[in-house]
């Protein structure tokens, strides 16, 4: 149903049509649309605004196409303007007259704004629970894997030896702080722009209030121009998706790289992994490399809707349409990637002999090294020198500072004795990391459990 046409005397011409339809998108908008529709009649219903014969025609006719839409009764026009011509085209088909009263006192400006922030609201819980099943999961291996070596790297180099757990709970706070940035956008998606109408109010006397309390919004926008011109909470929405991206991209970096022969440090499981139409022998960390890859299409969305918004004059402009696609991209693509690393971290065996002998004379035991000579009163910068002279022998003699014996030890400098030697296991390093959110066993345990609880406290919408 055309929402206008008659201060028209021809038609629109049909590539304008189909130029500004936004039907194909916002058509997943229906369902917000209608509950909205229903709070916004019942509300004009109350203050008289429209009768209560009206209002209650109105619900029930709105209630009757939410059931066909659930049933797949009712397909949609796709050739029409948008989802909320089309479903008010579907009431007035329905009802009758009564279905030409539903748009009193409301523009589509204000009621797309609604029903965008409806919409995400719901979706933000949905990613919520998707990025909690993830940490859940990275609390469940860190649990049975705070004694099980790898390599900590700076600039990709072996630095000192950290736990599996560590590794992984390094992730979890990633995706804790994702949690926390969405959880706080909330405050500010729930906010209700119905009332505002085109952009100035309305003169109806409308009670906003009772349309928000029904649609759960925890207040109403103080200003009806802001209110049909913000797209803030896109934007907001879309760099938390584009942080959280990073986060994911990171993760999927190093199982890709663990899983080469070179590091093996890790085998996926064939449901995880794919082969390759020429190389019989390959198996490919496919889902690793796409979410890696997607990371462009979610980085692509926050940019365009900045510059979508970029310099717009107040109050709503047609520009602001365009929305839609950057904000279902990157719904999309964040939660399923989300939910494939799940997945793929399910079906992931650690190879703990591969990562103990990628540690062997690897010289991350260099720093506890020089730290002993400090707990014997040498200063460290000293300590340093001595220690890298060490390295440097150790490395002409195709050794690790593991392998030396006392007299060796000895002959570097007379501070070093037996208690020297037995800091230089790896377990023994990994042990010795005892400050809080250190690597150390006894560290990582207390670290579970702020983490636990963290994931115990995570709430709905804030
Ligand atoms: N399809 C439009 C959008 O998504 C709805 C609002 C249209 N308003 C207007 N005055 N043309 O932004």
């Amino acid at each position: 149903m055309k929402l206008w046409g008659g201060r028209f005397e021809k038609d629109t011409a049909e590539e304008v049509k189909k130029f500004s339809s936004s039907i194909a998108s916002d058509s997943r908008l229906a369902q917000v649309d209608i509950q909205s529709s229903i709070a916004h009649a019942e509300m004009l219903g109350k203050q008289k605004i429209i009768s209560q014969d009206d209002a209650q025609k109105i619900v029930q006719g709105l209630r009757q196409i939410e059931s066909e839409l659930a049933k797949g009764l009712w397909n949609f026009d796709p050739s029409a303007e948008d989802i909320h011509g089309e479903i008010e085209r579907r009431l007035v088909e329905k009802i009758g007259e009564a279905g030409k009263r539903v748009h009193t006192a409301r523009s589509r400006n204000d009621q797309i704004a609604t029903d965008t922030r409806l919409y995400l609201n719901e979706k933000v819980e949905f990613i919520k629970a998707e990025l909690k099943n993830l940490q859940s999961e990275l609390l469940a291996q860190a649990r049975i894997n705070t004694e099980t070596l790898i390599p900590g790297m700076t600039h990709f180099q072996h630095a000192q030896p950290i736990s599996v757990a560590q590794h992984l709970l390094a992730y979890f706070w990633m995706f804790e702080r994702d949690h926390e940035r969405l959880r706080d956008s909330q405050k500010r998606i729930s906010s209700m722009p119905l009332g505002s109408a085109a952009l100035a109010g309305t003169g109806f006397q409308i009670d906003r209030l009772t349309t928000a309390t029904k649609l759960n919004f925890k207040k109403v926008s103080e200003n009806s121009l802001d209110a049909v011109s913000d797209r803030d909470f896109v934007i907001e929405f879309l760099s938390a998706a584009a942080i959280s991206m990073m986060h994911l991209s990171r993760f999927c970096e190093e199982i890709i790289i663990w899983s080469s022969p070179e590091f093996s440090f890790i085998e996926l499981g064939d449901e995880v992994t794919t082969g390759s139409s020429i190389m019989p022998q390959k198996k490919n960390p496919d889902v690793a490399e796409l979410i890696r890859g997607r990371v462009g299409r979610v980085y692509g969305a926050l940019m365009g809707s900045l510059t979508m918004m970029k310099s717009l004059p107040l109050s709503y402009n047609r520009d602001m349409q365009e929305d839609k696609f950057h904000l279902f991209e990157g719904i999309d693509t964040w939660s399923s990637c989300l939910s494939l690393m799940h997945l793929m971290l399910t079906k992931i065996s650690w190879k703990k002999d591969k990562m103990l002998s990628a540690l062997k004379a690897d010289f991350s035991n260099a720093t506890d090294l020089a730290d002993d000579l400090v707990q014997k009163g040498m200063s460290f910068r000293q300590a340093h020198e001595v220690v890298g002279l060490l390295v440097q022998k150790c490395l002409n003699l195709n050794k690790g500072l593991e392998d030396l014996s006392l007299s060796e030890l000895k002959a570097a400098h007379p501070l070093f004795d037996a208690l020297s030697l037995s800091k230089l296991p790896h377990e023994a390093v990994l042990k010795a990391r005892t400050s809080e959110g250190g690597t150390s066993p006894e560290a990582v345990k207390s670290q579970l459990l702020k983490a636990e609880k963290a994931l115990e406290s995570q709430s709905g919408p804030a």
